[in-house]
């Protein structure tokens, strides 16, 4: 999950910060869609396969322990599908469905197999209402420039008392601006948390030469918005970052009180 080690250097040549729906339409989408085609390998190198920590020893496992028992399952924003294929390997399910709008991704998600992998956006998705007992949106939300439209879609795809995971990178800590401090006249380190409040889209240089769009929201953003579509909150998690994850960078000794994922557990109501 290195789109989350935010050194969070803006690019303001490409993008900049003005806000509202004419600009995100007409300047942020057309480079976000291009930047994630363009960065597709280096996902698939760097986080899925085995290859991140934070997949193997905490996201996967929360998924997992949070869909038993579903047995229709959609995912937003699937990347290649390491999702749905860890869900297939440890319980039969009906349907398995994933989409992204990154062909770049959709192609390897169906060479690597077992769900059905479409491409699609999460604004508009060619799927049946309430088709599904489990939406899940990991690590997804937080590059979508239109929030109330991809809910609106995740709330219409669920059958009444449907499951939706939410998982994202902690909005309150993964700011843009935020990083390690390291205080050496005190010798203190510390977790910057940047400007929290204010929401804007940018494109982050998350490692050298790796630019990925983000769109930053406050906490009470996203809960507002899913509850305003009728999603219940039933469940949150804020966990420590895992050992494996912990062990690459052991001279940030504080690494371990700060959290970098939230899941949220959704319901739609009946
Ligand atoms: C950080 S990756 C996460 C992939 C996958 N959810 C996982 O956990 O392995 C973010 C994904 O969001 C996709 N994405 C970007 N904009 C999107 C949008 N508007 N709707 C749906 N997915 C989007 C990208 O193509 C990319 O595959």
């Amino acid at each position: 999950m290195g789109v989350s080690d935010h050194h969070h250097d803006d690019v303001e040549g490409g993008v900049n910060r003005e806000s509202g729906d004419d600009y995100l339409r007409r300047e942020f989408e057309p480079i976000a869609s291009e930047l994630w085609s363009h960065n597709a390998k280096w996902w698939q190198d760097g986080f899925t396969a085995g290859a991140d920590p934070e997949y193997e020893e905490q996201i996967l496992p929360i998924v997992a322990a949070w869909s038993e028992g579903r047995k229709k399952v959609v995912e937003i924003g699937t990347g290649e599908g390491q999702i749905l294929r860890h869900l297939a390997s440890i319980q039969d399910r009906e349907l398995l469905i994933g989409f992204d709008p990154t062909l770049e991704q959709i192609a390897v998600a169906n060479q690597r197999g077992v769900a059905d992998y479409l491409q699609a956006g999460a604004n508009e998705v060619p799927l049946a209402s309430g088709s599904f007992d489990l939406a899940i949106a990991c690590l997804v939300f937080e590059h979508i420039p239109d929030i109330d439209g991809a809910l609106s879609e995740v709330y219409r795809l669920l059958e009444a008392g449907g499951s939706f995971l939410f998982l994202l990178n902690h909005p309150l800590f993964q700011t843009p601006d935020s990083g390690w401090v390291d205080d050496t006249s005190f010798g203190e380190q510390y977790w910057r948390v940047g400007r929290y409040l204010e929401e804007r889209q940018n494109i982050e240089e998350v490692e050298k030469d790796v630019f990925i769009p983000f769109v930053h929201r406050t906490l009470s953003s996203y809960l507002n918005a899913a509850i305003a579509k009728g999603l219940i909150l039933a469940k949150i998690y804020e966990p420590a970052p895992p050992q494996g994850f912990l062990e690459l960078a052991p001279e940030y000794y504080e690494a371990q009180y700060i959290p970098r994922l939230l899941a949220l557990h959704f319901v739609k109501g009946y």
